[in-house]
């Protein structure tokens, strides 16, 4: 089938070489041109495991190609999946204007009849404004054009957006052109071999699944995160409890893992955008609200408890960091904690010593080279001589580290850890303070030079 993907980023690439694999016919359009100039050459600017390989295999294979030509990418296609950004806008809506634009050129070039497939994540509504917005411009322009609207919202995770889209739970098809739907249904039939996993429904009911989908899951961060904050004040341990509360079947231990905070590029815009939408259509969003307060005081918190630690007097220290993108298995920073962490040592006055395994090029873009920020080749590097080591991404390798070592070459042991990846009792008999998330034992070490420090 042919098909065109508009958009290049994480959801259209990963869309893209996905459906190639299986055989679809894939024209990618980009307004970016480098962006463009660079995936023909099977240069992937994104991380994510397998991708780069993926599209350069679709590519050899002649089922994936790459255009900044709106018209060819119009022509070819008897479906168009736009996947193209949707920014917050200043207040707090998503920004449509790329997904309008897509829709404007499919209005102007296109002759055969078409299904328009919106696969970024739009608010609802936006279907049929997007159906009235082409109607419009055909009725301008005199021509004729058949065309359907169908709402396909992607579930991707970053880190393992192949598979996700390979072996997805579900896949929601909303639209009312039962044909529409029937060719979807073929489109996607290598993705649903086992038991039946689409799901249709109407156009608003599938935009506002995508919503209803990710909030709901950033409201189980926050909520163990408050539930975190708690045991934290009363001497209890969220570990122990997530375990106790994720046996309840009803609970699940999956996604209530305390933190500093959700980032990255779909939580935080997804429930400023339905808080956005909730007030539009006059209902409440009281949850969606605590949700988000919630999540930005969690991001503060590392800061909080090293300010609080130092009594203030952060100016002229030099913190190591493990852990810049927003979650392992990426190289995202958008929205990462570890930013509103560096920001904050930095105000006060402190430097950062940083190490990621896969987000120093992001880093060095964003900050560009900022003299409080040194980017190091390996987790040791951060520690010779820094105050303490501070925690914001769980990736693998920081998981066991060599204590001892950390001890050695940090000028006082002390660590801030934001994804509790370590045993408090542990850490305490080697001598080590250790600052976790909601675990009441980590906080009763002694504070430096009001008491002793528990050793081995
Ligand atoms: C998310 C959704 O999971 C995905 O279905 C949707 O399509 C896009 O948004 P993603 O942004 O890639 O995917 O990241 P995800 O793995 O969901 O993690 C989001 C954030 O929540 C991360 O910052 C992560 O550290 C945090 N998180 C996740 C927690 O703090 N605790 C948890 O238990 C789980």
């Amino acid at each position: 089938m042919k098909l065109t993907i508009f958009g290049t980023g994480y959801v259209g690439l990963v869309q893209a070489a996905v459906m190639a694999e299986v055989g679809h016919d894939v024209l990618c359009m980009d307004i970016d041109q480098a962006k463009i100039e660079q995936l023909q050459q099977g240069q992937v600017g994104i991380y994510e495991p397998g991708l780069a390989e993926l599209v350069r295999e679709g590519v050899a294979a002649g089922h994936l190609r790459f255009t900044h030509d709106v018209a060819e990418a119009v022509q070819h296609g008897a479906v168009q999946f736009i996947a193209v950004g949707t920014p917050p806008g200043p207040d707090g809506g998503a920004d449509l204007s790329g997904v309008f634009a897509v829709a404007e050129g499919i209005a102007r070039h296109r002759s055969e009849p078409v299904i328009i497939v919106e696969k970024s994540t739009v608010p609802v509504g936006t279907g049929d404004r997007l159906k009235a917005h082409i109607e419009a411009q055909l009725a301008h322009s005199g021509k004729r054009l058949e065309f359907t609207i169908v709402s396909n919202p992607e579930f991707l995770k970053e880190g393992s957006a192949l598979n996700d889209c390979r072996r997805p739970d579900r896949i929601i098809l909303g639209g009312e052109d039962e044909a529409a739907l029937d060719l979807m249904r073929e489109i996607y039939a290598p993705f649903n071999r086992n038991h039946d996993r689409i799901l249709c429904m109407n156009l608003r009911s599938a935009e506002l699944t995508k919503y209803a989908a990710n909030c709901m899951l950033a409201t189980k961060i926050s909520f163990i995160n408050q539930i975190a904050e708690l045991a934290e004040n009363l001497g209890a341990d969220i570990e122990a409890i997530r375990k106790g509360i994720g046996a309840d079947p009803r609970i699940g231990y999956h996604f209530i893992y305390p933190g500093c905070g959700y980032g990255g590029s779909c939580f935080p815009k997804d429930i400023k955008a339905l808080i956005h939408t909730a007030q539009e259509a006059g209902c409440g969003s009281d949850l969606l609200q605590a949700v988000e307060a919630v999540n930005e005081r969690q991001k503060r918190k590392l800061f909080q408890r090293i300010h609080a630690y130092y009594q203030g007097d952060l100016k002229g220290r030099t913190f190591a960091l493990w852990g810049l993108a927003f979650k392992p298995n990426t190289d995202d920073m958008r929205d990462a904690p570890s930013r509103e962490l560096m920001e904050s040592l930095w105000a006060a006055g402190a430097k950062v010593r940083a190490y990621d395994p896969e987000a120093m090029a992001e880093a060095q873009r964003i900050y560009g080279h900022d003299e409080r920020l040194a980017l190091m080749g390996t987790p040791e590097a951060v520690l010779p001589g820094a105050d303490a080591l501070v925690i914001c991404t769980e990736w693998q390798v920081f998981k066991a580290p060599d204590f001892e070592l950390i001890k050695r070459q940090l000028r006082a042991p002390v660590i801030f850890d934001g994804r509790n990846l370590y045993d408090p009792q542990r850490l305490a008999r080697k001598g080590i303070h250790y600052f976790a998330i909601g675990r009441g034992e980590s906080l009763q070490l002694p504070l430096p030079g009001r008491a002793r420090v528990l050793t081995d």
